[in-house]
């Protein structure tokens, strides 16, 4: 429970940290002399990710410090405190190797170094080091799929059909003069093949066309990637996050992919024009992908406690648990998008999807996700327009109070909205000019963190890259750290709880009421330690609420209240829960 003393103690230090009235160090003691050790410490220490908070920074909107107009290192060591304050323990960062930025960092033009945009390695040595400082670790995106056509790899195959590189991208003749060698598209719209008239032949690639594909049955390209990874352990990062890792192989008789055919028959026609094709198995999810997501893993073993995070986006959880590797020997936090992307507050949806990641991944910890850089922002998602506060409340609830990894992005904890471009020529993101005005690309989920309510919401002195919402008035770290109603100090108090409290950390979860379809309803238990219970009302209507502890080993209908929506009253009995709308109570059970 949140006494108002302890509240207002903690409320006092956090703002002192945003506003910069005091330095880590003070806060550091201030916290040690009053929090327990986290379960995180209590666990073994390579264990760390299991329960952990993780922060997905996109680094050229986080915070700029020299005035370019675009965020670097620099500035994300300079918000450690806000982010040690927060809770985050692991932040993962969007690429910042060298890149010709056409794909804004997911085309890598030198694996092992640093974008002179974002800073130099002696900047990102200190970016982890003070992390350390403050017991956060750093993870960093992996992209393993393909390069930027300006890495030197690249230029060196394309440069002749004998040269020792050629086989380390995806080079195929075409079926006839002008004919690409199959029907296989980009995620970003059009032939996946590009033709080099120098060589005459075309090169794959899955992505934009100055991403080509890697050759992952080369063992060279494998054996480069891996030491790669090397390079950044030892410079102290905590593992990766794969991008794209299930479309690294491609069918080896490159057949044709299957058109998707609507109601009528007619080919599906998707935002780009083109028809809509069945990937699966053709140049996604290989099962030679296993292979390479084993070997990875004995890499990674070479250095305690460092993780893979998958970029998973499956369609059932059988996919999700094969991620983790038969033996569990493959990724340790393959995404669970299947909770985050229902994009629909159905509560049976979200039920089913939770309770498989619960029961149906080999007892593996899951790895929940709702929002990043490739999708709307949530209000876009889930929101209704009049509401957002509180189903933003709702779905942090779920995040945080269930058992899982919770990775979380930038912005999200003070509601930052999706701001999409209104006119073409504004638009950064290449696929929202092809995809134009169906997709108007990623650049609405991209726009700079809204720090506070003065010029530029204090992410830069200089130009933004991207506007600032207009949102940044009141949608801002400053404002929202001083109002204790807050979602950002919702998000602290939750993620406080599940530092605090072993079962909100690590206890198992088990659906309530499982034929509700209004209110979403779960306990935590460990067996020996007081049940957890948590319901949300997925409604725009008040609800009255009767926990049903049948299935349960429970027999007390009375609780203490952890957390709740502002302005709820504390329920007589777990018989009686009044949730007003998308509204949020989380009790003890006494
Ligand atoms: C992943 C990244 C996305 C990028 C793509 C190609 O999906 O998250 O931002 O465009 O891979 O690298």
């Amino acid at each position: 429970m949140f006494t108002f003393g302890k509240r207002s103690a903690k409320f006092l230090i956090a703002l002192s940290i945003v506003a910069g009235l005091i330095s880590y160090p003070a806060h550091a003691q201030a916290q040690k002399a009053a929090a327990k050790a986290s379960p995180a410490t209590q666990a073994s220490a390579n264990d760390w990710w299991k329960g952990a908070v993780v922060y997905e920074i996109y680094p050229r909107s986080f915070q700029d410090s020299n005035g370019d107009g675009i965020g670097d290192l620099n500035g994300i060591t300079s918000r450690l405190d806000y982010l040690k304050v927060l809770g985050v323990d692991a932040i993962w960062l969007s690429p910042i190797y060298p890149s010709p930025q056409v794909d804004f960092g997911y085309d890598i033009s030198d694996y092992e170094n640093i974008d002179p945009a974002y800073g130099t390695l002696a900047d990102f040595d200190r970016l982890v080091a003070e992390a350390k400082k403050r017991d956060i670790k750093i993870v960093m995106d992996m992209v393993m799929n393909h390069t930027s056509d300006k890495h030197k790899w690249f230029i060196e195959s394309a440069s002749s059909k004998t040269n020792p590189k050629r086989d380390w991208y995806v080079w195929k003749d075409g079926k006839a003069p002008g004919v690409p060698p199959n029907n296989w598209q980009s995620d970003f719209g059009h032939s996946a093949w590009q033709f080099d008239p120098k060589t005459n032949q075309y090169y794959y690639h899955k992505f934009y066309i100055q991403q080509p594909d890697l050759n992952w049955d080369n063992p060279q390209v494998r054996k480069a990637m891996y030491d790669t990874c090397r390079f950044w352990m030892k410079r102290g990062v905590y593992g990766f996050r794969l991008d794209a890792i299930p479309t690294l192989f491609e069918d080896p008789q490159d057949r044709d992919e299957q058109v998707v055919k609507d109601a009528n028959g007619n080919p599906k026609i998707n935002a780009y024009g083109d028809q809509e094709l069945i990937t699966e198995g053709m140049t996604d999810n290989l099962p030679k992908v296993h292979d390479v997501e084993k070997e990875l893993r004995q890499v990674i073993n070479e250095f305690p406690g460092r993780i893979l995070i998958g970029e998973t986006y499956f369609s059932n959880v059988a996919d999700l648990r094969r991620s983790y590797g038969i033996k569990n020997d493959e990724l340790h936090l393959p995404m669970d998008f299947q909770v985050g992307m229902i994009n629909k507050l159905d509560p049976a949806a979200f039920r089913l999807r939770i309770n498989e990641a619960e029961t149906q991944i080999n007892g593996n910890e899951p790895l929940f996700v709702f929002d990043n850089h490739d999708n709307p922002r949530l209000d876009a998602r889930y929101g209704d327009g009049v509401h957002d506060l509180e189903i933003e409340r709702m779905i942090s609830t779920v995040l945080f109070t269930s058992r899982d990894t919770a990775l979380f992005y930038y912005g999200d904890e003070i509601g930052m909205k999706t701001t999409p471009p209104t006119r073409i020529e504004d638009v950064k993101d290449p696929v929202g000019r092809t995809g134009w005005p169906k997709e108007k690309g990623r650049d609405g989920e991209r726009t700079p963190m809204q720090w506070t309510p003065g010029p530029n919401a204090g992410f830069t002195t200089g130009t933004p890259w991207l506007p600032i919402p207009p949102t940044y008035k009141t949608v801002n770290v400053e404002t929202e750290v001083s109002d204790y109603d807050s979602l950002l100090n919702w998000y602290k108090q939750l993620i406080e709880l599940r530092r605090n409290n072993p079962v909100v950390a690590t206890g198992k979860n088990v659906m309530l009421n499982t034929s509700d379809t209004k209110v979403l309803a779960w306990a935590r238990q460990i067996d020996g330690q007081p049940t957890v219970v948590i319901a949300c009302n997925f409604t725009a209507e008040p609800q009255k609420f009767a926990f049903d502890l049948s299935g349960t080993n429970l027999t007390t209908k009375q609780a203490k209240t952890l957390m709740k929506t502002p302005g709820s009253a504390d329920p007589a009995s777990l018989d009686e829960v009044n949730l007003p709308p998308f509204g949020v109570y989380i009790g003890q059970v006494q």
